[in-house]
């Protein structure tokens, strides 16, 4: 059994999706909940799952090499051996890559590398594009950049609107994420 760490900002229905796939025969297990937002809902829903959670402000450490060593300490505390970025709103760097050596994993609202960074849905819909989706893709130092594990497409209709596209991204995000996660996992040699 992997233990899975996931880090999250936001809504986390991600992170509720994996802890609701990581068991019974899933190699994986979500160990422990992570957020750089205190008051979120991640945190909440985490919770609510009896997953144990920590929370990290940005503004009590001098700078983002000591938040981020601060976040892996954290993660690293509960035995994690993989992380998912799931809607988490920063930036990772090397030394935070370098202590999960088995992998830190994101998901994202677009064809990567269409769209990255913020408003990924926003940014389709205002391009215009007929076809969108969701990418899940190994971490590195930039901004949804390292390499992609998983690509699955969305049309977009002529009707959406941000809130009904996202619903329709978001359903085949909960689908995939675990799934990826299963397949990294499965690929896993030990010697990363
Ligand atoms: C998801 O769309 C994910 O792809 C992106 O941030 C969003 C998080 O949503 N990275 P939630 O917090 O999991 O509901």
């Amino acid at each position: 059994m992997t233990r899975v760490g996931v880090l999250a900002s936001g809504s986390g229905t991600n992170l509720a999706a994996l802890v609701a796939a990581c068991r019974d025969d899933h190699p994986a297990r979500v160990v422990v909940a992570g957020s750089d937002r205190p008051a979120c809902l991640a945190v909440q829903r985490a919770r609510a799952a009896g997953v144990p959670t920590f929370a990290l402000r940005a503004r009590d450490f001098p700078n983002r090499d000591a938040f981020d060593a601060a976040m892996a300490d954290g993660l690293l505390a509960h035995g994690v051996e993989v992380v998912c970025l799931a809607g988490y709103m920063r930036l990772v760097g090397r030394a935070f890559l370098e202590r999960f050596p088995r992998g830190v994993l994101n998901i994202h609202p677009s064809l990567l590398p269409a769209f990255p960074g913020l408003d990924a849905i926003g940014q389709a819909l205002a391009a215009g594009v007929a076809q969108t989706g969701v990418t899940v893709h190994l971490v590195d130092e930039g901004l949804d950049t390292g390499p992609i594990l998983h690509q699955e497409s969305v049309a977009v209709l002529p009707e959406d609107d941000p809130p009904s596209l996202a619903l329709r991204i978001h359903e085949v995000e909960h689908r995939v994420y675990a799934a990826v996660l299963r397949e990294w996992l499965s690929s896993d040699t030990g010697t990363r």
